[in-house]
């Protein structure tokens, strides 16, 4: 974001829980809790405005917050997009086909849900998911038990399995004066729960229709600033919303290269009632997440088209410490590039 809007004369400071954080080599870092009543009256009273970039940080301090300072993305989408079954009860609302689900708060609901909603399905917990974490594969009835040992105790959704052709995600941004603009749909493709590579623009008018419709809905709704992101299963010609994302993310990480305006830049434009620039795409993009351990830098630099992103993260098993984007002008040349780069790439995720 940062990198986004230093250009603009935009100067960011940043509240983390260490120093050691990628936002270090770019800003000021305070240091302290999400939740520290001072250190967020302080962040309000030297910004003319406050975003995230992580879904997860408490919204209750925000609210008690004293000055009028605005906060964006607004806090009701930030409050929903932190739990799974609030996502859910408002795509329902807004006409947004989603899996089956029920929550679950016991060993007995367990038995019932997963006997309703039949084998396999997936338990996860309400809040603080990620990257596949917090959630449990059922596939008959011995996983009950084990599912529970693993993630019982916290408020829990059991999911439908959907058997789903492939999965996509819509970027959208919306400013503060109600301009709206909408990024080409990008195809992800996951391993083990966490996105391993993005493609984008991935053609599918009738799919992106429906997702522009559903996050337009979205967007209406909350009164959005920023960006905000919505991952989609397809099945056939049918989208069924798995999850939003009030903030940038990682599936649109393809448009720092591979769009005219970045959705990093869209975000912070929107936020400040700036006018959005064009979302659409340069070229043909892929973004290859870099898990655990950085690739050697030349290796990378090799495949002509590569675009390097090290966020100066301490390395650690499948942690997201990097990616690299490709663009090319043409389809083919990008889709044969795709495959030397997640060769360089895969050696964490396999
Ligand atoms: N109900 C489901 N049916 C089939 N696959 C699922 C389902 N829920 C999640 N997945 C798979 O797991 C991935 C991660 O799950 P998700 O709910 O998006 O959690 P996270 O918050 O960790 O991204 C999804 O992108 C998809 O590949
Ligand atoms: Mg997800």
């Amino acid at each position: 974001m940062a990198l986004a809007g230093y250009p603009l004369g935009l100067r960011f400071t940043f509240l983390d829980r260490t120093e050691d954080t990628p936002g270090g080599q770019l800003a000021e870092i305070i240091t302290g809790d999400f939740d520290d009543p001072a250190l967020l009256e302080r962040l309000a009273a030297e910004c003319d405005c406050l975003t995230f970039d992580w879904e997860n940080v408490p919204v209750e301090p925000l609210k008690k917050l004293s000055g009028d300072t605005p906060i964006l993305p607004p806090l009701a989408a930030l409050e929903t997009g932190q739990d799974r079954l609030a996502e859910k009860q408002l795509f329902a609302r807004l006409g947004i086909p989603t899996a089956g689900y029920a929550t679950v708060d016991s060993k007995a609901e367990l038995a019932e849900a997963a006997g309703r909603l039949e084998y396999p399905c997936l338990l996860k917990t309400r809040r603080m998911g990620y990257d596949g974490k917090g959630q449990y594969m059922l596939r008959g009835e011995d996983d009950l038990e084990p599912a529970w040992e693993a993630l019982g105790g916290t408020a829990l959704i059991l999911e439908e399995f959907v058997n789903f052709d492939y999965e996509v995600s819509q970027v959208a941004a919306r400013s503060t004066r109600g301009e709206t603009c909408f990024y080409p749909l990008a195809r992800n493709v996951h391993k083990g729960g966490i996105l391993h590579y993005s493609i984008a623009p991935w053609s599918a008018p009738v799919l992106e229709t429906h997702a522009r419709e559903y996050l337009e809905a979205m967007l209406e709704h909350f009164d959005y600033a920023g960006i905000l992101t919505v991952e989609f299963f397809v099945c056939g010609e049918r989208l069924i919303a798995n999850e939003m994302a009030p903030r940038v993310h990682n599936s649109g990480h393809w448009t720092i290269e591979g769009a005219h305006t970045s959705q990093f830049e869209n975000h912070v434009r929107g936020i400040l009632g700036l006018p959005l620039g064009d979302p659409s795409a340069r070229g043909h993009s892929a973004m290859v997440n870099l898990l655990g351990a950085m690739p050697e830098l030349s290796a990378l630099l090799d495949i002509q088209g590569a675009h390097v992103h090290d966020y100066g993260k301490s390395p650690r098993p499948l942690r997201k410490i990097g990616h690299c984007t490709l663009v090319c002008d043409e389809q083919a040349d990008r889709d044969n590039k795709l495959q030397d780069l997640l060769e360089l790439a895969s050696t964490e995720i396999d």
